[in-house]
């Protein structure tokens, strides 16, 4: 077992921990307060080969492994995690629906403009009244006679939707067959029949803008569909294999934030005559802190390894999830706590880690399904 990172994964840590303080962390505040879209930060990421790190190069991409994704995501989180939200979307989940299932024609088109920074990809499974039930979705793509599919429906919390050009969509084939009737479909949203609607206020990732897409009559063309029609359910739950060590590198990028903050602030801040890291009760925070941190670290990095050697990882991504969020969670509840009022106040970027990390045990699959993946997968009963 080797612990170490090559001399490429510590290259790519080091481009993205550079952007990441000089030009996000620096820039946070702002975009959290206003809920801006970062749009230049994130064509600086895409130039930097930050947007399509799994991509290979020959469709323009950075030609990383996934350990070298999770190294980046970490790195941007840390500064802000709604630059990672709009960085793990992109990479993750479509980037590898067009490379793991698209064909040539899509790789070259589609691919490419992300990798360039060009443009921006989104996902589009949830629905308002289907998110943790994802074959639940009433959006249809209804076949016509040319081999063309005429699509009708909304889809809700579609991160990057107000700006994404291309959207990989899941929607109802055949609704007799329920989640072997869902197929995927590559999506322009500069094509007739394609609406956005508000984009969403939040409580977290701010930045990351979010928003309701809708399809009134927009026509996908034979060659739009992504795999197999049918196959989409699995080609949706494959990629959100991967979307979830991408979350959960964004979780572990906001708990390293939070634990770093809150070991520089105990030794500094005094109380009773001495700096607050000496009490017990503070201790007892720090070293549970570091513990989860960095269960949550290997785990995702387990994960990650797994994927890199193209063996399947659905239970061990979840476990990364699923770890690596609830981490995030308590260690941003703990690190405002040591912060005091301060923690609280909106001069310390500690309350705003502790809105951004909820929505870690929420996208991608809540705790709950995660919790239900691993233990359906362990026990092989539903
Ligand atoms: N890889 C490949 N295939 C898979 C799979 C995986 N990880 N998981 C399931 N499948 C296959 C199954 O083998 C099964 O295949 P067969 O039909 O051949 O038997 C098929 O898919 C159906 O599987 P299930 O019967 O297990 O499906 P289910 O209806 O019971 O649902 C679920 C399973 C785990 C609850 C799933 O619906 C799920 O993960 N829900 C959460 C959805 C989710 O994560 N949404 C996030 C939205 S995207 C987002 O947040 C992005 C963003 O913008 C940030």
């Amino acid at each position: 077992m080797d612990f170490s990172f090559s001399d490429e994964q510590l290259m790519l840590q080091d481009v993205a921990r550079r952007i990441a303080k000089e030009k996000i962390a620096t820039s946070a505040e702002h975009f959290d307060a206003t809920g801006e879209y970062p749009l230049e930060n994130i064509q600086l990421l895409g130039e930097n080969g930050l947007m399509a790190i799994e991509v290979p190069e020959q469709y323009g991409g950075s030609g990383m492994d996934p350990i070298s994704s999770v190294l980046a995501i970490i790195e941007v989180s840390a500064a802000d995690a709604a630059h990672a939200t709009i960085m793990s979307v992109n990479n993750s989940l479509f980037c590898n629906a067009v490379l793991a299932y698209g064909s040539e024609a899509q790789k070259q088109t589609y691919v490419r403009a992300i990798a360039e920074g060009s443009e921006i990809g989104a996902f589009a499974l949830t629905e308002s009244q289907s998110g943790s039930d994802a074959t639940a979705m009433r959006c249809r793509a209804v076949k016509q006679d040319d081999g063309s599919y005429v699509i009708n429906g909304q889809k809700s919390w579609i991160t990057s939707g107000p700006v994404a050009r291309y959207v990989v969509l899941f929607a109802m084939t055949d609704p007799t067959k329920g989640s072997r009737g869902i197929t995927a479909f590559m999506i322009d949203a500069n094509r007739p029949g394609y609406g956005r609607g508000k984009t969403e206020p939040k409580l977290g990732v701010r930045a990351s803008a979010t928003c309701e897409i809708e399809f009134q009559d927009y026509v996908a063309r034979a060659e739009d569909v992504i795999g197999k029609e049918g196959e989409g359910f699995k080609i949706a739950m494959s990629l959100l294999d991967s979307g979830r060590i991408g979350i959960a590198s964004q979780a572990v990028g906001i708990a390293r934030a939070a634990y770093e903050a809150s070991v520089a602030y105990v030794k500094e801040r005094k109380s009773f005559g001495a700096p607050i890291g000496t009490f017990q009760m503070i201790q007892a925070k720090v070293a549970d802190m570091k513990c989860k941190l960095d269960a949550a670290m290997l785990l995702t990095l387990r994960a990650a390894w797994l994927k890199s050697q193209g063996r399947r990882f659905s239970t061990e991504a979840a476990v990364a999830k699923l770890t690596a969020s609830e981490a995030a969670m308590w260690i941003a509840h703990q690190a405002v706590q040591i912060h005091g009022g301060m923690g609280y106040s909106k001069e310390m970027p500690l309350e705003r880690y502790f809105r951004d990390a909820k929505i870690t045990e929420i996208y991608e699959g809540t705790s709950e399904i995660q919790r239900m993946v691993i233990a359906r997968n362990e026990t092989g009963l539903r």
